[in-house]
């Protein structure tokens, strides 16, 4: 193969056969090909995007370039979750044990936050001894056991995607619809699950801010899924408030934990849980109702399973920042907006989150939610609670939501936070 005449042919708006598709990724993986030609094929497709027939051969030879799980052998049906990412998303901590507690196993395998948006693995590593790392029989045994794990993808699964997403990072080829497709369902497809609900979130916190190109996304990822063999279905939910009221990793940890023992203080986030649990368990043929186990306290048993199993301790005190300070109204009214990106960003500069893989991150720091929009506040009542070990971070941190509240006489239109579902 010649990689120059393979820019060229994207470049010019060619399509790809499955034999260059195959070679172009199988000898980046090798390290035979420079990264700079795998970077200019990937602006090529950033611009003449890739059709169908390409992004099916794609995504397989990312797969392919490393193993697929085999999860036939347990007893229960398998399915999984993915979303996109956005503010106080701690839906998979809720979801899984939910699910698991219904019938399903549910193999979640996730991945640490990036910029404003959080990680799953980052949440629950707050709990202490709580260890994301599994083998393969460990993760099996526990799905058959329990029914839900929530671990770090292993290095073996899609290794393609892992160095074909660092090289998007550097080159402005990220939000690429073909691309973040490919990225995301190569990663489902290989854990082996064999359905999927995604959580394609729309907003000014989300990946995606215009629905019109989430949507696009979507019914990309879900035809991408169907191509190889999983029932696969997307939901569009809204990402322009916080979910919940917590923001940043032991926090939400906590506010998960309220949700699962049946205190209901953020319905947003129990009805885009309840929504995703229906879907899941619709495409794994289980009939159950998922708000009963909300309510009986069997999800909180899973959950509390889950983390024993992974080292954790439930019963554990979470770690508390030490320095919380708080925003207040400046006038009274009804809180019309109150900005996702803008207290992302804020628990990110407190400390919640990373600006490079390698960053650690604090557990305690992030911002709780005392209000939503819709509700009436009144003159110097406290609106946001802002957490972090750092005291020379508030003031970053209080400069990110200069303009992330606004408080007029009206209130905001009333939404719900499942906007569509594309199955
Ligand atoms: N998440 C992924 O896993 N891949 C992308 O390309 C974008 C988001």
């Amino acid at each position: 193969m010649d990689m120059v005449n393979l820019i060229c042919s994207k470049r010019d708006g060619r399509e790809l056969t499955a034999a260059e598709i195959d070679w172009v990724i199988n000898a980046y993986v090798a390290g035979t090909v420079a990264d700079e030609q795998v970077a200019a094929l990937l602006m090529a497709v950033f611009w003449r995007g890739l059709s169908v027939a390409e992004l099916s051969r794609w995504t397989a030879a990312i797969i392919a370039s490393g193993e697929r799980m085999d999860l036939s052998g347990l007893s229960r049906p398998t399915v999984d979750k993915h979303s996109t990412g956005g503010v106080g998303d701690k839906v998979s901590l809720i979801l899984a044990p939910l699910v698991a507690a219904c019938g399903a196993a549910v193999p979640q395998l996730s991945g640490r936050g990036l910029g404003h948006t959080g990680g799953t693995l980052d949440k629950l590593e707050a709990i202490p001894g709580w260890r994301s790392e599994l083998s393969n029989s460990e993760m099996l045994a526990q799905l058959e056991e329990i029914g839900c794990v929530i671990c770090a993808a292993g290095a073996g699964l899609a290794p393609a995607d892992r160095k074909l997403y660092a090289l998007r990072d550097v080159t402005g080829t990220v939000e690429s619809i073909p691309l973040i497709a490919g990225s995301i369902m190569s990663k489902k497809i290989a854990e082996g699950t064999q359905s999927l609900v995604l959580d394609v979130k729309v907003g000014s916190g989300a990946f995606m801010a215009d629905r019109d190109r989430a949507t696009e996304l979507a019914r990309t990822m879900v035809r991408l899924g169907r191509d190889h063999g999983l029932k696969v279905t997307a939901l569009l939910s809204t990402m322009d408030t916080p979910l919940g009221r917590a923001v940043g990793n032991a926090l939400e940890v906590a506010e998960a934990v309220e949700v699962l023992s049946g205190r209901d203080d953020s319905p947003d986030l129990v009805e885009l849980t309840l929504a995703l649990a229906r879907e899941m368990l619709e495409l794994a043929g289980i009939q159950a109702d998922p708000s009963v186990a909300l309510r009986n306290g069997s999800a909180l048993e899973r959950y509390r399973a889950m983390v024993v199993a992974q080292g954790g301790d439930p019963d554990a005190t979470l770690p508390r920042a030490a320095h919380i300070e708080l925003v207040t109204a400046d006038q009274t009214g009804i809180v019309g907006r109150l900005d996702a990106r803008a207290v992302g960003v804020a628990a990110w500069r407190l400390g919640a989150g990373r600006a490079r893989k390698e960053d650690a991150v604090s557990a305690s720091a992030g911002v709780v939610c005392r209000i939503k929009p819709g509700e009436k506040v009144t003159e110097g009542q406290a609106l946001l609670e802002l957490h972090t070990d750092q005291s020379e971070r508030l003031d970053w941190a209080r400069e990110a939501l200069k303009d992330a509240i606004a408080i007029g006489d009206q209130p905001p239109a009333p939404t719900s936070v499942v906007l569509e579902v594309i199955s």
